[in-house]
């Protein structure tokens, strides 16, 4: 594997790929690399000439500054990982490399009624950072094939948004991969290494909550079915900021189902200090 911290070396390197006709696929990250990272990684590699990771812990995605101090940071394990699995490329860049003109003024990206619901609800200015990072990075990498994880839906939403709505973007294929769980079905998360080992024992209610929403979508009131999964929560000692249940397509909140539409139910929840989301087709 060959690792880059320079912009214009790794954009060198490329250039030479991209005129020998050869694939391209890139796998954005901020590290701290579990199995559903890597699972980004198989799928890129499945096909891909060239797989191309990046590792940067994204400042301007944070709205809590606490949260970003105790992202984990682990790049010897993750390059260890990485070289394993196959990996062609690592990019790893420090800030001054991705904002070269600070994280103060940054351009303001058109995202769509999504950016302020769910997520981008309870994390302001979340998304702005990821489309502004995730085009920094398109526009460093300029991949043909980007893959992006099921776990974090609204994102893969958010980015297919930028893709179809930047001239510069237009021929990137986006490819979603499922979430990858632990054996008790907790969804993998670099966040997870923060949970105490009790914590880590009531964590998988989330997906219990969600199959529960699944279990019983047929039966029709979705309000009392999602304060029945709330409460489920709630008993386990988390603090829920949404369990609802949304068109698997556009996200919209529903408050009935017609039986056709796909739907997804989401839960973003504090069990202690630190913050899960999950998510669950409910309709397939
Ligand atoms: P990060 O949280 O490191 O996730 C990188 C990619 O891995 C994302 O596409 C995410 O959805 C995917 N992923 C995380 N957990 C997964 C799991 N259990 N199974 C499958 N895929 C999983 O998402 C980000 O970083 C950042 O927002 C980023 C896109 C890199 C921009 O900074």
């Amino acid at each position: 594997m060959i690792l880059f911290k320079k912009k214009d070396d790794i954009q060198q390197f490329i250039a030479v790929l991209h005129k020998k006709n050869k694939k391209i696929g890139f796998v954005p990250t901020m590290g701290a690399l579990h199995m559903g990272h890597i699972s980004l990684i198989q799928a890129a590699r499945k096909k891909c000439d060239l797989v191309v990771c990046s590792i940067f812990v994204n400042p301007t995605q944070f709205n809590d500054k606490k949260d970003l101090e105790k992202y984990p940071r682990t790049i010897e394990k993750d390059i260890d990982l990485l070289i394993k699995n196959d990996c062609d490329v690592l990019f790893y860049p420090d800030e001054a490399t991705i904002y070269p003109e600070g994280t103060g003024m940054r351009k303001q990206f058109q995202l769509g009624a999504i950016e302020s619901v769910l997520e981008g609800k309870y994390r302001p200015g979340h998304f702005q950072g990821v489309a502004d990072v995730v085009s920094r990075l398109f526009e460093i990498i300029k991949p043909d094939e980007v893959f992006f994880g099921q776990k974090d839906l609204q994102q893969t939403r958010v980015i297919a948004h930028l893709i179809n709505n930047t001239p510069d973007f237009k021929k990137i294929r986006m490819n979603i991969v499922s979430t990858l769980r632990e054996p008790g079905m907790l969804a993998m998360s670099s966040r997870n290494t923060r949970l105490t080992p009790e914590q880590l024992e009531k964590a998988p209610a989330i997906y219990k909550a969600l199959r529960f929403l699944k279990k019983h979508i047929a039966k029709g009131d979705l309000t009392s079915l999602l304060n029945a999964a709330t409460k489920q929560l709630t008993e386990k000692g988390f603090r829920p900021e949404y369990v609802t249940i949304v068109k698997s397509e556009t996200l919209e909140a529903v408050d009935n189902w017609d039986g056709h539409t796909p739907l997804t139910g989401l839960v973003a929840a504090f069990l202690g200090e630190v913050r899960l989301i999950d998510n669950l087709e409910l309709t397939d």
